[in-house]
């Protein structure tokens, strides 16, 4: 038990080309043999993007009706192993994943499409992948760096701002990665591309819709009920007061430090970026992402 024992800063190191650090790659032969099944469901992300609140919603969708009682006494990160994670205090996500009883399966990864484990593919399983305009995923993810004591230290804003656009942080560039998983969507129909702004529209009824197409792709059929209880559930003040779902259980993070659920909100970049910053960063984005047919919004 390392509970009292606080964990310290790792460093980035180069990982296939990837910066990585230690506890996302200690495990990586069984993370790369990991034997995935054909219902698995692999919900994969840029870190930052929206990757909590799609968990929830697969977990309800999958086990609201018929495990209510997983949803008080199971943290998420349990129920929605973390594959690539290795911490000593905790069991690897890969062990955790194996242990599931419950099918599907419900995996969540931050690894680039490059890195995903092949058996995934052979099992030709599905995949969610949510995206998150690169602004507001850069200040969620300098906060996430800043609580979540074995991360690299992202030092102040305007160094962490530089190395974003650097793609010298933790899983690498944002760019690569939404853009390399973009790209794989095109040719491989198992992959449910989706945009954590879509996701945040006010009105109830883009909710709704939204969950409908998730639901296709999932091929599962919920009734307007359910699919109003869930997008309830899943509120963005709901999951925060919720210590199943919001981190508050783990030790890693220091939540005096900043909030896991932070602000849930589009438009916080305008609160961090300076003007000259804003204009660095869009003339960058516009060479970065030339060759993308990828749109993110701004705002709502
Ligand atoms: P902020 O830091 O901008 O608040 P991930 O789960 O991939 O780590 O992403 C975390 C981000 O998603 C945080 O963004 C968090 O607040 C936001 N988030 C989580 N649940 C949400 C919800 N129900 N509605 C809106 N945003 C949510």
């Amino acid at each position: 038990d390392v509970s009292n024992d606080l964990p310290s800063r790792e460093v980035l190191f180069d990982f296939h080309g990837v910066p990585m650090i230690h506890s996302f790659s200690a495990n990586w032969e069984k993370i790369q043999n990991f034997q995935a099944r054909p219902d698995d469901i692999l919900i994969a992300t840029y870190p930052k993007a929206g990757t909590t609140w799609v968990s929830y919603i697969l977990d309800l969708l999958y086990f609201g009706k018929t495990s209510p009682e997983r949803q008080t006494s199971i943290p998420l990160y349990e129920r929605v192993p973390f594959l690539e994670i290795t911490i000593s205090s905790t069991d690897s996500g890969v062990d955790l994943a194996e242990r599931l009883t419950t099918s599907p399966r419900l995996i969540k990864t931050h690894l680039p499409v490059q890195l995903v484990p092949k058996s995934f593919w052979e099992q030709n399983c599905k995949m969610i992948y949510v995206a998150r305009n690169a602004k507001d995923n850069m200040v969620s993810y300098f906060h996430m760096d800043r609580m979540t004591l074995f991360h690299p230290d992202p030092g102040d804003w305007s160094s962490y701002f530089k190395r974003f656009l650097e793609g010298n942080i933790l899983f690498g560039s944002w760019y690569d990665h939404v853009n390399s998983w973009w790209k794989k969507k095109q040719t491989h129909d198992k992959i449910h591309y989706m945009f954590y702004e879509d996701m945040i529209e006010v009105k109830l009824i883009y909710h709704i819709l939204f969950l409908e197409k998730l639901c296709c792709f999932l091929g599962l059929s919920s009734s307007l009920e359910e699919r109003k209880q869930i997008t309830g559930g899943v509120q963005f003040d709901n999951m925060k007061k919720n210590n199943m779902v919001n981190y508050s259980t783990l030790q890693v993070m220091d939540f005096k430090v900043s909030q896991f659920m932070r602000k849930g909100k589009v438009g916080d970049w305008k609160n961090h970026f300076t003007v000259a910053q804003n204009e660095e960063f869009d003339e960058n984005y516009k060479q970065k992402m030339k060759n993308s047919t990828l749109q993110f919004r701004y705002e709502v």
